[in-house]
């Protein structure tokens, strides 16, 4: 069988523990778009692991994890990452990386940086780690390629084009242009050492589904993030959706089975842009509290608000998803004022889905429904029938409202702290 696991709200939804507990039925484990923007967090009893690039299969030595042609990889964050793993004991694992996935160099990083002061007020927030410029190279078609990184000749070449052109960006932002020698000695020693992994994973992921092997391919970001559909320009530079995992794969669309979107029990998005159902008061402050809402990657507070059903509507109908995993359940326990957006109110007209403009979306109210609170720890529990009765009618208000099913329900950070209500991953 062959998953998808998106993120339907606009990221950190709780897809790394997912991935993580689902994986455990695995054979392949597959990130294909996005890059060290991504922080995907995994708790395996009392130890935390924090992914940016490599796949959350990584903990299984039998599980085959891939970074696939649509990443964009960071070879010094990488290898830093894995040492990290090796460290804290990962020593066994097997990773594929594709000759086909772009490298983001230094510059990309500092265009990010540059980019980003520029647009004052109208910056996006990003996680200045490079991604934009880096698929920015990419569709310019100046970008440079694993497959580059690894052969010290194709890497002379395509950095002595390249880098000229991203030294006159530099210089037009202000920014100090870049040694030809310096970058081409450092990065051609992490080419090398990353060259063990590196192949043509299409060809590699091709063979696994003609071998019926079960495959999870983990999502990045989320739906509101998505280049084209997400809450543009407050977006990331790729399509986190489960119509992109084909494309930045390289496998054909109808090997897909099965999407499950990632959701929130509320909202949280960090960065700039439009959020209507953002709670900037004491409840807000509560929630960030209670579920730690602090960035895996930038450390910067959440925003949150309400659970959205008008976002998590869009990113199904953006990518099918056919079973929804509630995540960080336990965090509404307690919350007295508990409320659902099922629709947006702008202007006189009532709407059910994200409207192009920003200025549009920014005038968007939220349409409410309130829901009565629980107060019972729920933490450990493992059956749906033991949830209290108010739980229950949480999960069947989205069930309703989306037309989704609620499969799987997290009510902890740490993988067993799950309940399933179907096995949504068979072999
Ligand atoms: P991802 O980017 O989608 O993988 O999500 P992140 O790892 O960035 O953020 C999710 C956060 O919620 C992490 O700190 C997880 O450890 C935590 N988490 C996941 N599921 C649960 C849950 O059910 N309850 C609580 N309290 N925390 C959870
Ligand atoms: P995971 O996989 C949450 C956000 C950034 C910023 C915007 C653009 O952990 O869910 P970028 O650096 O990609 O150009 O930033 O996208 N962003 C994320 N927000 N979770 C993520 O990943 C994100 N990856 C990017 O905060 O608003
Ligand atoms: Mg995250």
């Amino acid at each position: 069988m062959r998953l998808v696991v998106v993120g339907s709200q606009w990221g950190d939804e709780g897809k790394g523990k997912v991935t993580d507990f689902l994986g455990q039925k695995a054979d392949v484990v597959v990130r294909s778009q996005g890059g060290n923007n991504a922080g995907h967090t995994i708790m395996i009893g009392n130890e935390k692991f924090a992914l940016q690039t490599i796949p959350s299969g990584i903990f299984n030595p039998h599980i085959k994890n891939v970074l696939a042609n649509g990443m964009v990889i960071n070879p010094k964050e990488a290898l830093k990452e894995l040492n990290n793993l090796k460290a804290r004991g990962i020593k066994d694992f097997q990773l594929y990386i594709s000759n086909r996935a772009h490298v983001i160099m230094p510059y990309h990083i500092l265009l990010d940086g540059g980019y980003e002061s520029l647009k004052g007020d109208h910056k996006i927030g990003t996680t200045k780690k490079g991604i934009g410029p880096c698929y920015a190279d990419k569709v310019n078609r100046i970008g440079i390629r694993i497959g580059d990184l690894i052969d010290k000749e194709s890497f002379k070449e395509v950095l002595a084009n390249t880098l000229p052109i991203k030294n006159m960006e530099l210089k037009m932002l202000g920014l100090e242009p870049l040694d030809f020698d310096q970058i081409y000695n450092e990065y051609i020693a992490y080419g090398q050492e990353l060259a063990p992994y590196v192949c043509d994973t299409s060809y590699l992921l091709n063979e696994e589904i003609a071998n019926d092997a079960n495959i999870l391919f983990e999502g990045a970001q989320g739906s509101m993030l998505c280049l084209d559909h997400g809450s543009y320009p407050y977006v990331t530079s790729s399509s986190p959706t489960a119509a992109s995992v084909p494309v930045n794969a390289g496998i054909a669309p109808k090997y897909i089975d099965h999407c499950v979107g990632i959701c929130k029990a509320y909202t949280t998005r960090v960065g700039e842009g439009p959020f209507p159902t953002e709670l900037k008061n004491d409840l807000g402050n509560l929630i960030r509290e209670k579920g730690h809402e602090y960035g895996t990657v930038t450390h910067r507070p959440r925003r949150v608000g309400y659970l959205d059903l008008v976002v998590v509507n869009y990113a199904k109908r953006i990518s099918g998803i056919d079973s929804l995993a509630l995540m960080l359940f336990d965090v509404l326990t307690g919350i007295d004022e508990l409320k659902i957006c099922v629709g947006y109110k702008l202007g006189d007209k009532e709407i059910n889905t994200i409207p192009a403009t920003l200025r549009e979306y920014a005038k968007c109210e939220p349409i409410y429904i309130s829901l009565k609170p629980w107060h019972e720890d729920i933490a450990d529990i493992r059956e749906y029938n033991k949830l209290p009765q108010a739980c229950k009618d949480y999960i069947e208000t989205i069930e309703k409202y989306t037309g989704i099913s609620v499969d799987i329900i997290s009510v902890g950070p740490e993988r067993t702290e799950t309940i399933i209500r179907k096995d949504v991953f068979k072999k």
